[in-house]
């Protein structure tokens, strides 16, 4: 528990630093939002468990206010009564974070609540929509489609907030064919740090639109979107292919048939996939977007004989959403809170694990003390779309990415252990291939991760440094792991 330990050291030495400016806020607080309930401070009853409402419950966070705007212009008020008194802020959308980001990861942030933002208007010469930031990803799909049977790409857990997906990646089952989340952001309102509210597209503020696209926690509050959208897939088909036990060997190499499947440039964009590892059992699961007998000739089966499959056909949209969602419920427990630890890394084209790595990792998984049955290793396929982006167009850097690995485990009897850190710890550095550069996507936030903005940024790090210096030098939006200013 020593790393778990360190991390509520940290925590609550930050929140003396702070406690002196308390009153000074609270009154610019009360003065800038006069409707009731609309700011909250710790003491306030229900505090914790309704204002702060915390996802990642292993990790304790306490903000130092908590405040409810109904527009952009509140929302700069409230960014100019934390900076003048020197305290760090975090909008909070859905509130999903896995390290409570949104509330700030650690004591004593200013945390802007986005929910009153569900402003939406859709555009039906250009098909551009324009979505508040407190807008949830179900009430999103809902919005879209109502207004002309409309799509974009996103995740596939209806609770998560556009705010902290959109700006940080946002890969879903679309993601091959259309990109992530951000890419479909053609414009966007922000609220900087000097408590001006600008716009930030292509044209206007490109560094500002730069950085709001994959790290804008550290950057601002994004309070309106304006996305590009598609013509709703129309049917598809979601197959599953599950294979229960087997011996080490027999799942490595199932692992490897599916590895040289979507490692093969290609693959149609139509077709997503995910192999997920479990306590009993290997699962490949994913969605065609295409008809049943586009499915059929494609022969998927083939690749991994002996496994069973069953395939079920979409024909309208929401349907198929609404099926992804009761998917992400089975797994993470969807929208609701959980003590739970998660870890991240990719894989490039050309660093994919070799036959003796997965072998060393199945062998690993099915020896190692892992400290519970609860937990999963997830391989997503990702590539297509994503991959045609410049790495240097967007915050946003793994653009080289083909396969993402995401592991979690969960304790459903109170904090997570020290065993179980370890084991997922353990699963990364073995399946790591020495040398290259450690990735981590910065949507699954792994607080525990050292030198965690390299590994979320990589490469588009440096620039980020310098636009922080530039529209933040007071680094008033962060978290534990946001880009510093670079002096
Ligand atoms: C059950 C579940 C399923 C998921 N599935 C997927 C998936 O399929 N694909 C995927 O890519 N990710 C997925 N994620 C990860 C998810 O995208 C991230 O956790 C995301 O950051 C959550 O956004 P939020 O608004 O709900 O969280 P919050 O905690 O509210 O925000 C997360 C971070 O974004 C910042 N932020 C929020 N709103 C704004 C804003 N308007 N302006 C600037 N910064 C903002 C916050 O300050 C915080 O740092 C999943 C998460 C969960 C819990
Ligand atoms: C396929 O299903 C049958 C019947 O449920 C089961 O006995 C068999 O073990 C399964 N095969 C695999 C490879 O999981
Ligand atoms: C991909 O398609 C090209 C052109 O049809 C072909 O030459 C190549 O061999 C294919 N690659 C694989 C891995 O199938
Ligand atoms: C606020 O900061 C932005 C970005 O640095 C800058 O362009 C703008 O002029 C500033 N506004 C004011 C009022 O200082």
């Amino acid at each position: 528990m020593a790393a778990l330990r360190n991390l509520l050291v940290a925590a609550s030495v930050a929140s003396v630093a702070v406690a002196s400016g308390s009153d000074s806020l609270k009154s610019c607080l009360r003065y800038a939002l006069t409707d009731s309930g609309s700011v909250a401070f710790p003491g306030d009853l229900f505090y914790q468990q309704v204002d702060v409402n915390r996802y990642n419950l292993n990790i304790p966070v306490t903000p130092a206010a908590v405040t409810f705007p109904t527009s952009s212009q509140q929302v700069a008020a409230v960014v100019k009564c934390a900076a003048d008194n020197e305290y760090p802020v975090q909008a909070k959308s859905g509130g999903h974070s896995y390290g409570n980001y949104g509330l700030g990861g650690t004591d004593g942030t200013v945390v802007v609540d986005l929910k009153h933002l569900q402003q939406f208007s859709m555009d039906s010469t250009t098909w551009i929509a324009t979505i508040g930031s407190g807008t949830l990803l179900g009430d999103v799909t809902q919005r879209l489609h109502d207004a002309g049977g409309r799509a974009m790409s996103h995740g596939t857990c209806p609770q998560v907030g556009s705010g902290g997906h959109f700006t940080i990646g946002g890969l879903g089952p679309t993601s091959r064919q259309f990109g992530a989340a951000l890419d479909h952001i053609v414009e966007a309102e922000v609220v900087l740090a000097n408590s001006s509210i600008v716009t930030a597209s292509d044209t206007q503020n490109q560094d500002v639109f730069f950085a709001i696209k994959g790290a804008a926690s550290g950057f601002g509050i994004v309070t309106e979107f304006k996305v590009r959208t598609e013509p709703e897939p129309g049917t598809a088909v979601k197959y599953e292919y599950t294979f229960k036990v087997g011996s080490t060997q027999e799942r490595a190499d199932l692992f490897k048939q599916w590895q040289a499947y979507v490692s093969n440039p290609n693959l149609t964009r139509k077709l997503a996939s995910t192999l997920t590892v479990l306590e009993d059992s290997m699962v490949i699961t994913g969605t065609f977007f295409g008809t049943e007998e586009e499915y059929n000739a494609l022969d998927i089966g083939s690749q991994w004989p002996g496994v069973n499959g069953s395939a079920i056909v979409f024909q309208d949209w929401l349907g198929l959403v609404g099926n992804w969602a009761e998917e992400a419920a089975l797994q993470l427990g969807g929208g609701v809170p959980s003590n739970f630890y998660s870890k991240s890394t990719a894989w490039t084209p050309s660093n994919l694990m070799n036959s003796d790595t997965i072998d060393k990792m199945f062998e690993y998984i099915d020896n190692a003390d892992k400290g519970t049955l609860a937990w999963f290793i997830l391989f997503d396929f990702q590539g297509g779309y994503t991959n045609d982006i410049p790495t240097d167009a967007t915050a946003y850097a793994h653009r080289d990415v083909l396969i993402w690995l995401q592991s979690y485990s969960i304790n459903l009897l109170g904090s997570v252990t020290q065993t179980q850190i370890n084991f997922l710890d353990e699963v990364n550095s073995l399946v790591t291939n020495d040398g290259a550069p450690y990735s981590a996507y910065p949507g699954y936030v792994d607080p525990l991760m050292e030198h965690g903005p390299e590994a979320y940024w990589g490469a588009n790090l440096p620039r980020l440094q310098q636009i922080k210096e530039e529209i933040d030098p007071q680094n008033v939006f962060r978290n534990p792991q946001s880009p510093s200013p670079a002096n």
